[in-house]
């Protein structure tokens, strides 16, 4: 059973590999499967301001791209006061894969912890659902 400061211990060191020279705005995350490993992610940023992307999408595609595509919450730790919430983009990605109760868990750089449920940032998903 993997708890939450545990998964945020894995965010905070992902955090510390983040490559954001331009935002200097660090991120971290950390994504636990369904049967409990731990993908982790951190931002990348790019000369062509455009191709950045955000530590969320990196451990979802890390798992995805191993074969894990069940996931039970994901802890997002980043350098600022506030908390990054994850952005629409990542909103939209998750949605593929989240189903609303999963949680999230949030720490800013004061250490601040806050735990949502990813349905109370994507109440209305566009979804596989919508195709059928
Ligand atoms: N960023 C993330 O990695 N995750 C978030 O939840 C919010 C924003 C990154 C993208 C960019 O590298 C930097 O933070 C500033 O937007």
């Amino acid at each position: 059973m993997i708890d939450n400061k545990t998964l945020l211990a894995y965010a905070k060191e992902a955090m510390n590999n983040a490559y954001a020279p331009y935002s200097k705005f660090k991120v971290g995350a950390a994504l636990l499967t369904e049967d409990d490993r731990i993908y982790t992610g951190c931002n990348i940023e790019n000369s062509s301001y455009g191709a950045a992307m955000c530590a969320e999408r990196t451990a979802i595609y890390k798992a995805i791209s191993d074969g894990n595509y069940n996931f039970k919450k994901i802890a997002i730790a980043a350098s600022s006061e506030e908390y990054a919430y994850p952005c629409g983009l990542c909103r939209q990605v998750m949605s593929e894969f989240f189903h609303g109760n999963e949680k999230i868990i949030l720490w800013d750089k004061n250490n601040g912890v806050a735990e949502i449920e990813f349905g109370s940032i994507m109440p209305y998903p566009f979804n596989k659902d919508c195709l059928k």
